[in-house]
């Protein structure tokens, strides 16, 4: 089948990649040259594990191509996907220009019907404002076609988005109307295997479906990390209560990690943005709102430790930092916790010695050169001459340390961990000082 999709942030560029792989044939559109012809010579813009070889593979097969002529994408398929930002606005609600600027474009050069795809994430009711877009600007030009306008709703996570869109749980179709499914079936054939993942509801329900799994998912971090200072203050230890709630089967094993707070790009957005779509439909959702702040209080925590630590004063004191992307196997640091605790070191006079395997360009994109920062290039060089370590992402090479060598650097031996990697009677054997979530020390 051939397919264009519009896009190439991680959901379009992973859906492109995924789809030719499977024998689909795709045409991939971005406004950004750069990228485009970064993209052409099979060069990923971001890090994603096995998606550069994907491209490559299917670059080279001659299923796959990347252009900047939005007029050549539109022409090259009857079936369109949608997969743009849908950054927050000031108030918190998701920003639709890019979607409605894709329509545009769509509008102005679609010369047969087509089938419009969304795939980026939107508020409730966004299908049926395209679907009503595109008919308006058809009908001030005179012409009739008979657009079909679909919610398909992505569910990959950074880190594993390649695996996650080989191997969907399901694959959500929210189609308004008498649903003609067999597009869909053939589409998404080869990511079925055994058994049928697709769901057909109406297009408004796979809208609200997108948001409340990740309301759900951010919901069982906040809780667990209530519980975690609950914990932390009744003497518990949250990494027994995770093991001892997580073995129900009602309740599962999957995102109840405590630690210094969810970020990237999809959690903090999508949660306020349904607050705002909430609020827009006249209901308060006092959990959406409590998951969001405790989050916020969250992502302040390992800062608070330190703070306690050293009485206040954190004048002058260098910290190792392992960790800047908001999750392992990612170099995003969008609304990452290691964000707020590195402003908040400096705002007190620290300084900051840090390493991360994939996140140093974005680090230094973000903070440029500043005296106070200084990015290293392994885990170890970040503890020459540093009072204390602070461990923010959970990568799998932190959990293996030489904590001869961390005490003989580190001036205070303390070790501040936001993700639980250690144990702390281990560290504590070690004599090394250790602040973890929720865990008695
Ligand atoms: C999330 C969802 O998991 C995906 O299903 C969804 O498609 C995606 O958002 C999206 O809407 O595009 P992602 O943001 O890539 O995916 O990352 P997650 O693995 O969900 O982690 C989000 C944050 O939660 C990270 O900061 C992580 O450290 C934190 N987290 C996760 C915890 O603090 N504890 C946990 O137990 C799990």
């Amino acid at each position: 089948m051939k397919i264009t999709i519009f896009g190439t942030g991680y959901v379009g560029l992973t859906q492109a990649a995924c789809l030719a792989e499977v024998g689909h044939s795709v045409c991939c559109v971005d406004t950004d040259e750069h990228r485009i012809s970064q993209l052409n010579q099979g060069l990923s813009p971001l890090y994603e594990p096995g998606l550069e070889a994907l491209l490559r593979g299917n670059l080279a097969a001659g299923r796959l191509h990347f252009t900047t002529d939005a007029g050549e994408g539109v022409a090259f398929a009857k079936v369109i996907f949608i997969a743009v930002g849908t950054p927050p606005d000031e108030d918190g609600s998701a920003d639709m220009r890019y979607v409605f600027a894709v329509t545009d474009t769509i509008a102005e050069h679609a010369v047969d019907a087509k089938v419009v795809i969304n795939k980026s994430t939107s508020p409730v009711g966004t299908a049926q404002r395209i679907k009503a877009h595109l008919d308006a600007v058809l009908a001030r030009q005179r012409r009739q076609l008979d657009m079909q306008v679909v919610s398909n709703p992505e569910f990959l996570k950074e880190g594993s988005a390649v695996d996650d869109c080989m191997r969907p749980e399901r694959i959500i179709i929210g189609i308004d109307g008498e649903p003609d499914t067999e597009l869909f079936r053939e589409l998404y054939k080869p990511f079925s295997r055994n058994h049928e993942k697709l769901i057909v509801m109406d297009s408004r329900s796979a809208e609200l479906t997108k948001y409340a799994a990740n309301s759900m998912l951010a919901t069982r971090i906040s809780f667990i990390n209530e519980m975690a200072n609950l914990a932390e203050r009744l003497g518990a230890d949250i990494e027994m209560v995770r093991k001892g709630i997580g073995s129900d089967s009602r309740i599962g094993y999957d995102f109840i990690y405590a630690g210094c707070g969810y970020g990237g790009s999809c959690f903090p957005k999508d949660i306020q943005a349904l607050q705002r779509t909430a609020a827009e439909a006249g209901y308060h959702p006092q959990l959406l709102e409590a998951v969001e702040s405790v989050n916020h209080r969250q992502k302040h925590k390992v800062f608070e430790n330190i703070k306690r630590h050293y009485n206040g004063d954190l004048n002058g004191k260098t910290f190792a930092v392992w960790g800047l992307s908001f999750k392992p196997n990612t170099d995003d640091m969008r609304e990452a916790p290691s964000r707020v605790l590195l402003e908040a070191l400096w705002a007190e006079g620290a300084r900051v010695r840090a390493f991360d395997p994939e996140a140093m360009q974005e680090a230094s994109r973000l903070y440029g050169a500043r005296l106070d920062l200084h990015l290293v290039d392994s885990k170890e060089e970040a503890l020459d001459n540093a009072h204390a370590l602070v461990i923010l992402t959970e990568w799998l090479n932190f959990r293996i340390a030489d904590f001869g060598l961390v005490r003989q650097c580190l001036h205070d031996k303390v070790v501040f961990d936001g993700r639980n990697i250690f144990e702390p009677l281990h560290l504590a054997r070690e004599g090394l000082a250790y602040y973890s979530i929720g865990r008695a020390p």
